[in-house]
């Protein structure tokens, strides 16, 4: 069972190969083949935490060795809290001692986190060296680290500062979701039940058809490969057409208008990412039916695929929705003032629009309260 997905960048095209096992071929897929070569270098910088280590860092580094790497590690504290150019230096102090150079690589070992630092830090690294992703979340795995945004939080809001980069290899080990938190592995299939939704009717149905959806013991091995092989083919898709966000790139932040809010009014701690998108696919399905863009029925199928996957459906109890309504003037996705919707026309399709009435927009938080 293996699936390779080609990113089809002009400049910058590469693969994301999804198959059980492959952490221990991690050293042979970065290699690439006798026709295509990946030129990766003789030196690794491996970034990881020390949680995603104790699990994976040795297999990771004996793969790597036996493919004739000499292999450096570099290991971050772990969380949001960390994401800074303060723990950036870390990357850098290691890349400095361990004389990586440009023809070097950084592989990141780990969730979004290390995939989007270590991304960084490869994109400013002597002006720029190459990055391979090794995502061990789900979460990380259909999204964060296909597809190059790499950065930092600034004090003042998350992933302020960053670039674009694009990794030359994303290597998927779906059999190292076994240790992943419940929690953490329902709040990614949000993003899969996204995909579904804005892109891929046949993941929508592949979906349905699933006997569960709340934890990974409850999926067979088949349907994971699946749900992983569609929702990294539509980021690839969608990436690949517009690789810095000009148009079409921003339907994958289905969900996150109303989710951020929701996200950064709870500090952070009441719901987390996939949660909160969970919630702001609610809302923006039920804007989208208000608006008549898309039919109640299929607004219901969704929200019986979240439910299935356990994932809050309502708002937070106390959220106050004048708050909701000033923090979604702030959010990055505003321009000239007017709030950005991704809302769906039909299962496997979506469209961005600034012409949401505030009206509607309250209408529907005031029904998603939870009574
Ligand atoms: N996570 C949204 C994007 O990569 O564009």
């Amino acid at each position: 069972m293996q699936s390779v997905i080609p990113v089809n960048l002009p400049q910058h095209a590469y693969n994301v190969t999804i198959a059980p096992g492959s952490l221990d071929q991690l050293g042979t897929w970065m290699q690439g083949t006798i026709e295509h070569p990946l030129k990766l270098g003789s030196r690794v910088l491996v970034v990881s935490n020390p949680v995603v280590f104790e699990h994976y860092g040795k297999r990771t580094i004996a793969s790597l060795e036996q493919a004739g790497f000499t292999v450096a590690m570099c290991l971050l504290p772990d969380g949001e809290p960390y994401k800074t150019l303060e723990t950036l230096t870390k990357i850098y102090d290691a890349a400095l001692a361990n004389r990586l150079e440009r023809s070097s690589t950084f592989v990141a070992l780990g969730g979004g986190i290390i995939g989007d630092m270590t991304g960084f830090a490869a994109a400013t690294w002597l002006r720029g060296v190459n990055v391979v992703q090794v995502p061990t979340s789900l979460l990380a795995m259909v999204d964060a680290a296909i597809g190059g945004k790499t950065g930092v939080n600034h004090p003042n809001g998350k992933n302020l500062i960053g670039a674009f980069h694009q990794p030359r290899l994303v290597l998927i080990d779906p059999q190292v979701l076994q240790t992943l938190p419940v929690r953490e592995f329902r709040a990614a299939i949000a993003e899969v039940i996204k995909y579904g939704v804005i892109w891929d009717a046949n993941l929508f149905a592949q979906l349905e058809a699933a006997p569960h959806l709340d934890q990974l013991s409850n999926l067979s091995a088949e349907l994971l490969q699946a749900m992983l092989t569609h929702s990294c083919q539509a980021k690839a898709h969608v990436v690949s057409k517009d690789e810095k966000e000009a148009g079409l790139r921003a339907i994958l932040n289905y969900g996150h208008t109303i989710g951020h809010a929701v996200e950064s009014l709870t500090g952070y701690q009441v719901v987390n990412h996939g949660e909160a998108v969970a919630i702001g696919m609610v809302a923006a399905a039920e804007i989208a039916v208000a608006l008549q863009l898309w039919r109640e029925t299929d607004a219901q199928r969704q929200l019986t695929l979240l439910e299935k996957a356990q994932l809050p459906t309502r708002l937070p109890v106390n959220i106050d929705l004048d708050a909701i309504l000033s923090s979604l003037q702030s959010d990055k996705k505003v321009e000239a003032g007017q709030v950005r919707f991704v809302l769906p026309t039909q299962i496997g399709a979506a469209i961005v629009t600034d012409q949401v009435p505030t009206a509607v927009i309250r209408q529907v938080l005031q029904q998603m309260r939870t009574i």
